[in-house]
């Protein structure tokens, strides 16, 4: 796995980039804009990294993060993802994304919505609770104390294995919480949703939701 491919290059997207460069990845990043509205972005991650569309970013990636808002998920490219281990790193929030039924009604979660869209993808949802600035500055080497844990779910449990290990690549610990039904514990309005904590105080908010 080597090219990471980013539906979405704004304020996650952009750091998860900078992150991945740092450890050796290839990235191509996309927007809705297209890519020459990504040059500055392009220019400052340097020669690991350039611009595409998102069937392009999809159909490059040997791993595709989707980290745009919820409203814009119909439009992800299906059939470049088939196949592939996909993070979602998306929140619902209506006031941006409008009403969506599905979400509202609480008949799926946010990558439960996603994983819908993609059939035959392994959705993972992570990287959706920390605040990016956090994301980008408070990653630590593996075994400091008090490392920073994030959270993890998805269908497919080795997806779910390999997104714990480049999450603790990129300087966190992670919190396993199985399948995306119960990716709700660390959605916006729970405890875990933004949580600065280790494992230990991770997986208690979880647990407690
Ligand atoms: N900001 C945070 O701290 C944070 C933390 C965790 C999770 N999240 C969640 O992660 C997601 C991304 O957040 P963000 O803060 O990075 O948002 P952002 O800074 O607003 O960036 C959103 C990105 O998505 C792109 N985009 C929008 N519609 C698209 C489409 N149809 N196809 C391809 N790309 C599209 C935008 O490109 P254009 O500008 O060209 O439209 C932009 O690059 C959101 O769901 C957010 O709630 C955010």
């Amino acid at each position: 796995m080597t090219t990471i491919g980013f539906i979405g290059a704004g304020q996650i997207g952009g750091t998860l980039a900078r992150l991945a460069i740092a450890r050796g990845y290839d990235v191509i990043v996309s927007n809705s804009r297209g890519p020459a509205t990504l040059t500055e972005l392009v220019a400052e991650l340097g020669d690991r990294a350039r611009a595409g569309t998102p069937a392009e970013a999809a159909a490059e990636g040997d791993l595709v993060v989707v980290t745009i808002p919820v409203k814009a998920v119909p439009s992800v490219p299906v059939a470049e993802l088939a196949g592939k281990l996909v993070i979602d790193t998306n929140n619902y929030y209506p006031q941006r994304d409008g009403q969506i039924g599905a979400l509202d009604d609480g008949s799926t979660t946010v990558s439960g919505y996603l994983q819908q869209h993609l059939p035959t993808s392994a959705v993972v949802k992570a990287f959706n609770n920390i605040y990016f600035g956090d994301l980008g500055t408070l990653g630590v080497p593996t075994g400091t104390p008090g490392r920073i844990a994030l959270s993890v779910a998805g269908d497919d449990p080795e997806a779910r294995e390999t997104v714990v290990a480049f999450i603790d690549e990129l300087g966190f610990d992670a919190v396993d919480v199985g399948p995306l039904s119960e990716s709700w514990r660390f959605e916006k309005d729970h405890t875990a949703y933004g949580l600065k904590s280790d494992v230990a105080g991770m997986t208690k908010a979880l647990a407690e939701a």
